[in-house]
């Protein structure tokens, strides 16, 4: 015997799980920056540099960012969780006002304060259920000593060096 409670839902193993949380962002067809919380981010392959994330197919902007030509992750440090709160809740639009950033070279967003950013070119976009996979090759990418935001059980918190 072990001291697991059978659980008849996925949801409930997945947030046991410890992740830390992004924000994956592109720009809408009139030019202006969007952005939504995303914790399914995870590297796929060194060489050549890939990464993927998966956006629910009933997001505002699944269709927009699965047929961009590139878009940012941009993984969020410790005091960013009113950013993840913010790209995680309606209104879906205007979630970058009063939210410093500036554009990548693809001019993709990249948030200010972050404990990283990932500069990416979409290569492949596959069927996930309810989701789609965006895999993404690594364009540029850069990183600080900021502490990580940790999504956990529902909860945010902290992870220092
Ligand atoms: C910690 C956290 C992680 C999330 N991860 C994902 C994810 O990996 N993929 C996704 O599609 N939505 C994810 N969401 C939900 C989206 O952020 C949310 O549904 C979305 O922002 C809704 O607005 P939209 O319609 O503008 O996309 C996550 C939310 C939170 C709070």
């Amino acid at each position: 015997m072990d001291d697991h409670s059978e659980t008849p839902s996925l949801r409930e193993v997945m947030r046991v799980y410890p992740t830390g949380v992004t924000v994956v962002a592109g720009l809408d067809a009139g030019g202006s920056p969007f952005g939504l919380t995303v914790n399914s981010f995870t590297s796929v392959s060194l060489d050549p540099p890939l990464v993927l994330v998966c956006v629910g197919r009933r997001s505002t902007w699944h269709d927009r960012l699965t047929s961009a030509a590139s878009f940012t992750i941009n993984v969020l440090s410790a005091d960013q969780e009113a950013i993840a709160i913010r790209f995680a809740r309606e209104p879906s639009e205007g979630r970058f006002d009063e939210v410093e950033w500036r554009p990548a070279q693809s001019g993709d967003p990249i948030l200010r304060g972050s404990l990283a950013w990932l500069e990416c070119s979409t290569t492949e976009v596959l069927s996930g259920g309810d989701h789609s996979i965006l895999v993404g090759r690594v364009e540029r990418c850069a990183v600080n000593d900021r502490a990580a935001l940790l999504f956990h059980r529902g909860g945010m918190s902290s992870v220092e060096e």
